[in-house]
């Protein structure tokens, strides 16, 4: 470590952990953002270095933390974060990690201890960094948050209704290109559309939603939907309730996602996930609705926003918007008039919502 430089190098962690496993000691090793630092941090590492003879961190760069919170984060440099967490006693060493996940990282130090603070469960620890800390042989241990001592508490108490903290935090899920949120996007172009969109998570590695949310710098995620097909395993649904809960959404909102959500995000987000379908709901459920209005004959179409429930495009409707259906439509023409309408509908729907909940 050089003099100026509160970071260690990867490797010089490596030598650091390998001396005291000679030593027949043990070093506690951890992850993280720490970009404000309070108490429960505190309380945290110190409880983490008890597990062991030394405690080492790795820290989030603050291209990786503004890759998982978003633009406007971190508040502190990589330098100042590092700074701080090498004034507590409880930490021996800091290296700075520059992808979203510290696998790399654990690959190289070879902790003989894991500590993760918070909502995780070993289930639900990331699979990646789960495998490279089976590879490295090191126990895991999740250590209980401080109850009310956060980040998010903390911004929240700074946040004043000028600041822009009145918007309604939204999280985005979807399957497909994404014109719904881009739409959403433009309307967010305007400062006072009273929405921000949190978060935009993916069932589909290449969808182009996510391709959307990266070129927007807002954080995306792809989460693994799990080995049957068409459905949303156990673990994705506790993936997707972690990233929801970690970008500090209110309200869910579903844009053209093809799986159906359960718990936990369900229960997490009572009354607060709604999607858009294209067609005049309670007609026409599930896949391709406006072909069965097509097909049926019927002189309008269309598209609804509703909350979501447990079933199928069945919960209760906010706002439709009705396209009449023309004596040459095609299904490619009347989806192209659909979709402008969602395009219209959605975020007007999103803004009436800003002002109830
Ligand atoms: C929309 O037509 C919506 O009604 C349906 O899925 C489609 C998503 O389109 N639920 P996009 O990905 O927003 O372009």
């Amino acid at each position: 470590m050089s003099e100026q430089s509160w970071i260690s190098t990867p490797e010089e962690a490596e030598d650091f952990v390998r001396s005291y496993r000679e030593q027949g000691k043990k070093v506690v090793f951890t992850n993280g953002c720490f970009d404000l630092l309070h108490v429960g941090h505190v309380r945290y590492l110190q409880q983490a270095r008890d597990l062991g003879d030394a405690l080492v961190i790795a820290l989030n760069s603050d291209a990786s933390v503004s890759e998982l919170k978003g633009p406007n984060r971190p508040i502190n440099s990589e330098e100042d974060r590092a700074e701080l967490l090498r004034a507590l006693s409880c930490v021996d060493r800091v290296v700075v990690f520059h992808e979203p996940r510290a696998t790399r990282v654990i690959e190289i130090i070879k902790p003989q201890i894991y500590a993760k603070g918070g909502d995780y469960t070993p289930e639900s620890l990331n699979a990646e960094e789960k495998a490279a800390l089976s590879k490295v042989g090191a126990e895991i241990h999740i250590l209980p948050l401080v109850p009310g001592k956060s980040t998010t508490s903390t911004l929240a108490k700074l946040k004043t209704p000028e600041s822009g903290s009145k918007k309604l935090k939204i999280g985005i899920l979807g399957s497909g290109k994404g014109s719904n949120f881009k739409a959403i996007l433009e309307n967010m172009k305007n400062p006072d559309y009273p929405v921000s969109v949190q978060v935009v998570i993916s069932d589909q590695e290449e969808a182009g939603i996510l391709k959307l949310a990266r070129e927007a710098n807002l954080p995306a995620f792809f989460v693994t939907p799990g080995d049957k097909p068409n459905r949303l395993g156990d673990a994705a649904q506790k993936e997707i309730a972690e990233h929801l809960k970690r970008h500090e959404v209110d309200l869910v909102v579903l844009a053209g996602f093809m799986k159906v959500l359960k718990t936990p995000v369900l229960e997490l987000y009572k009354d607060r996930v709604v999607n858009i379908h294209p067609s005049l709901l309670p007609k026409y459920k599930g896949r391709n609705a406006w072909i069965q209005a097509l097909e049926a004959g019927d002189s309008e179409a269309g598209c609804t926003v509703h909350f979501v429930n447990e079933e199928i495009d069945s919960g209760g409707i906010l706002a439709q918007s009705v396209v009449p259906i023309l004596k040459d439509d095609t299904e490619e023409s009347l989806y192209a008039r659909i979709q402008e309408a969602e395009h219209e509908l959605y975020p007007r729907v999103l803004k009436e919502l800003s002002e109830k909940l």
